[in-house]
């Protein structure tokens, strides 16, 4: 039987994760629902799937398998609890919230229930993460430095951050989180911004520039840079660093430098594809061992760029990040 899957939320990113879903043998786009009845129109002419503008009327009428909750941060309100009430496995965009206790409250339901649940940190799963994971095995790690040197993301709420959380929150969050996928748990963040320079763009209340500095549980140092000032962006990237060993790596290329040689590695396929393939793997087997971003882990990462933002909010005071990752007793 196919596997039936519901979206709340279709903007840009939900778009992308419809494309995957279509090119896959037995998932039928059953479901789809927007406060917006134009971005749901939209992806209804591409996709199909009955349109809805209130998710529990959507829970409630359809008999989803899987639900994508692809909507803006400030949007969370508890979703993700009816998506579970109603039996469905979980796919929650980063970040999976701006509000730490709600989230806490999912993560405990997720596991109450033992869900098939995960979230949208994409670049865990692309090969080439997977390859430097493994060089790692081998390093200690020293310093992890972060570059994201972009533009102002086209959704409408972005450059609010009040809305969007910020560009370390919304955007940046990928490398924070790759960080600790690779590197560790960050326990201590300090972080500067600078704002003011954008005075063209009605409602933009972001800052133009920042920079986070933190430390891993297991000693090593890192540096986290963001602009979204460039609209030709310079891309974004993390470098690895070990004795003698450099490793950079983006969504589609990793570059290993060692004394000796230089090797770099494209990646095999898109990790958002990978992703979605994991993600419906488990969605049919019930087994999630494949599944790379847990929400209670996403939650850590959302604590870690919240912990950036109260610190640049307070001219860079010294943040402790807590613990929101835990599984309950
Ligand atoms: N993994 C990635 O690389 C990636 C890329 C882009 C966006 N995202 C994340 O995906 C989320 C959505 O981003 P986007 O770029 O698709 O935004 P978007 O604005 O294009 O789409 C969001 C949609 O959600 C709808 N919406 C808002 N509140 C809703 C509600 N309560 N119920 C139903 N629909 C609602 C909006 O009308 C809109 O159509 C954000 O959290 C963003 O950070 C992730």
């Amino acid at each position: 039987m196919a596997v039936r899957v519901g979206f709340i939320g279709t903007g840009l990113i939900a778009t992308s994760h419809m494309e995957n879903l279509a090119a896959m043998d037995g998932v039928h786009i059953a479901a789809l629902c927007d406060v917006s009845l134009a971005a749901a129109q939209r992806a209804q002419g591409r996709f199909g799937g009955a349109i809805y503008a209130d998710h529990r009327e959507m829970l409630a009428r359809e008999r989803l398998d899987a639900v994508y909750v692809c909507i803006p941060p400030f949007a969370h309100s508890g979703q993700e609890l009816d998506v579970l009430e109603a039996g469905a496995a979980l796919f929650v965009e980063k970040p999976v919230t701006l509000d730490l206790e709600l989230g806490r409250r999912i993560a405990l339901e997720i596991e109450r229930r033992q869900a098939v649940a995960c979230c949208g940190y994409h670049w865990r799963y692309a090969d080439t993460t997977q390859r430097l994971r493994e060089l790692l095995d081998k390093e200690a790690v020293i310093q992890v430095l972060g570059r994201w040197l972009g533009g102002i993301w086209m959704a409408p709420w972005w450059k609010s951050k009040e809305l969007s959380g910020g560009q370390l929150v919304e955007q940046v969050t990928h490398l924070f989180d790759l960080a600790r996928y690779l590197v560790g748990e960050i326990d201590l963040v300090t972080a500067f911004a600078t704002r003011g320079h954008v005075k063209d763009i009605e409602g933009y209340t972001l800052d133009d520039a920042s920079v986070v500095n933190v430390r891993f549980a297991q000693g090593a140092v890192g540096n986290f840079a963001a602009t979204c000032l460039l609209s030709r962006g310079l891309g974004a990237e993390l470098t690895v660093i070990a004795r003698d060993f450099a490793a950079t790596c983006t969504t589609n290329q990793l570059r290993v430098v060692e004394p000796e040689r230089t090797v770099e590695y494209p990646a095999r396929a898109a990790a958002l594809r990978l992703e979605d393939e994991a993600f419906i793997e488990a969605v049919r087997s019930g087994d999630c061992s494949k599944l790379l971003s847990p929400y209670g882990d996403a939650l850590q990462t959302v604590a870690v760029t919240l912990a950036a933002e109260a610190s640049l909010g307070q001219g860079g005071q010294l943040h402790r990040v807590g613990r929101w990752d835990f599984a309950p007793a």
